[in-house]
């Protein structure tokens, strides 16, 4: 792609930063997302921003790009402040947006997904402009959708949406790019790959913002770095000094470990698994998204399944679930769970915290909580919650709040709450860990220790984080491309399955 970025800086922006906030601030009602927040960031330059979940970072990005207007502050763009203009003109100014979550239209292609965001303001028929094709082209091989660029993002991997993102975000060639969690869900190779794109904003000159919770990628990734807690400042400077402060280290690092504990020893009752998959096939129109996939689960056990982005885990807890049709069978506690609906399934003890969180947006955190809890008894319903709320103090603190509003990790913290609201006999988790914090990752570690040491409860993990998958579990399956290619206990599978995870 030929792009013309020369950001022109004139002597006061190079000396300053071609992106400079001062005192930024941002009221939500009665809490302050953001507060005196000032940076800069110099043409050809990564300031990493992280923080623990909800400290404030995704809501900096869209007063910068002017999805929020700040209570207070200055956002100057190559010397021009902007604070308090609309989106679309801040773009104009030349601000790109890569969101933490990915949101395409669906009905239109890939290639005219980006020429959408060439052309915003546009109609359709100039997408008849042969100049336009080509530089959607362009982005589109420069990002590695070149293969996909006639397709519907519906059909797309998780992968090549987030890519979808990049593409939509640079398409106007961009200054200053703001980059929300581009890591987040994505393998170690696509992670790779997708730090060299963002290295490739550098040496064309733009300033680049960063937010992941990938914290050695963004690490290497950076110039510098600028940690947030509570919508404000802690630390600024080079990773290795931000990293070692101590705040940082105490609300968002933690030990920086996810300790494995001595399990006690699962008698292993005799007869049928609480749970048996057999020779399960699902197929997605001709694309077969699961082949003969047999695993069982017993009583008590906690299995995680490993496997990398559309490997198909989404898929067999679905099918589990009851979501999606399947050849095979899959039996739970003796009965084939066949022809019965989700609902019906559910009620039955198996409770899926899907990957999509699936929360009611406009409800708040509390109803949310209690639709979770509808079948419990008053007394248990209060004692659930209270142990609820220790585990996850932001969700009582923000009880009334709406759950659509709420930060990344905050609803995916809400979402494993509402499935432990369901007093699950088995709990499938899917990617739970996705967006967390690495300080909550830690503390849902030893909340998933407890829930086995304390209750009957059975868990089925689905990840591909596996320093997260592996200390908890008894057994563990690798999922490829639709098939389990292994299957072992999680002292094994460094040596024997682990070279594309670990
Ligand atoms: N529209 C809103 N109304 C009310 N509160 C909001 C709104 N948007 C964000 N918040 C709150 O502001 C705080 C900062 O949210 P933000 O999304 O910026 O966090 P974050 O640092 O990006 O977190 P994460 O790492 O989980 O993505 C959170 O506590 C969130 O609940
Ligand atoms: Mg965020």
């Amino acid at each position: 792609m030929n792009v013309d970025v020369r950001p022109r800086p004139d002597r006061s922006t190079v000396s300053t930063g071609l992106l400079q906030v001062s005192g930024l601030t941002k009221r939500f009602g009665g809490l302050v997302a953001v507060k005196d927040m000032s940076f800069s960031i110099k043409p050809g330059e990564i300031l990493g921003l992280i923080g623990p979940n909800g400290s404030g970072k995704s809501t900096v990005m869209k007063l910068i790009m002017g999805i929020e207007r700040p209570n207070a502050g200055r956002v100057v763009i190559d010397g021009v402040d902007v604070a308090g203009w609309p989106s679309h003109r801040i773009a104009r100014q030349g601000v790109g947006l890569v969101f933490q979550h990915s949101r395409p239209l669906h009905r239109q292609t890939v290639g005219e997904n980006i020429k959408l965001a060439l052309l915003p303001d546009a109609l359709l028929k100039l997408f008849a402009d042969p100049a336009v094709e080509g530089k959607a082209r362009a982005i589109a091989e420069r990002v590695g959708l070149g293969a996909v660029f006639d397709r519907r993002p519906a059909t797309l991997p998780f992968a090549d949406l987030r890519r979808l993102e990049l593409a939509k975000a640079i398409a106007r060639n961009p200054k200053v790019v703001l980059v929300d969690e581009p890591f987040a869900g994505l393998t170690a190779g696509e992670v790779a790959a997708f730090s060299k794109l963002i290295a490739g904003f550098r040496e064309e000159g733009r300033a680049v913002l960063l937010v992941d919770h990938n914290v050695k990628s963004v690490a290497a990734l950076v110039d510098r770095v600028l940690a947030m807690y509570l919508g404000e400042f802690v630390a600024e400077g080079s990773a290795e000094h931000v990293m070692a402060n101590p705040t940082v280290r105490q609300v968002y690092l933690g030990a920086g470990s996810i300790e494995t504990s001595a399990r006690p020893e699962l008698d292993q009752k005799p007869g049928p698994p609480l749970l048996e998959v057999k020779d399960v096939g699902v197929l997605y129109g001709k694309a077969q998204a699961l082949q003969s996939v047999s695993i069982h689960v017993r009583e008590g056990e906690f299995v995680s399944v490993v496997g990398l982005n559309g490997a198909g885990k989404t898929t067999l807890f679905n099918a589990i679930s009851g979501l999606v049709p399947y050849s095979g069978s899959i039996v739970w506690g003796g009965d084939t769970l066949a022809g019965r609906t989700a609902g019906s399934i559910a009620r039955g003890g198996i409770v899926q915290c899907p990957e999509s969180r699936e929360l009611f947006g406009t409800m708040s955190v509390r109803e949310n909580l209690d639709l979770g809890g509808a079948r419990l008894s008053n007394g248990d319903r209060t004692a659930k919650l209270d142990w609820l709320f220790e585990l996850f103090p932001i969700l009582k603190s923000r009880a009334t709040q709406a759950a659509g509003k709420m930060s990344g990790g905050e609803q995916q913290m809400l979402a494993i709450a509402r499935a432990l609201m369901m007093q699950p006999k088995l709990l499938i988790l899917d990617e739970p860990t996705l967006g967390l914090a690495p300080v909550i990752l830690e503390q849902l570690s030893h909340a998933l220790e407890r829930l086995r040491n304390t209750t009957p409860i059975t868990v089925l993990l689905g990840e591909q984080n596996v320093t997260f998958a592996l200390p908890h579990a008894d057994r563990v399956y690798v999922l490829e491309h639709a098939r389990i290619i292994w299957e072992g206990d999680p002292a094994r599978f460094a040596s024997e399955a682990g070279k594309a995870y670990l």
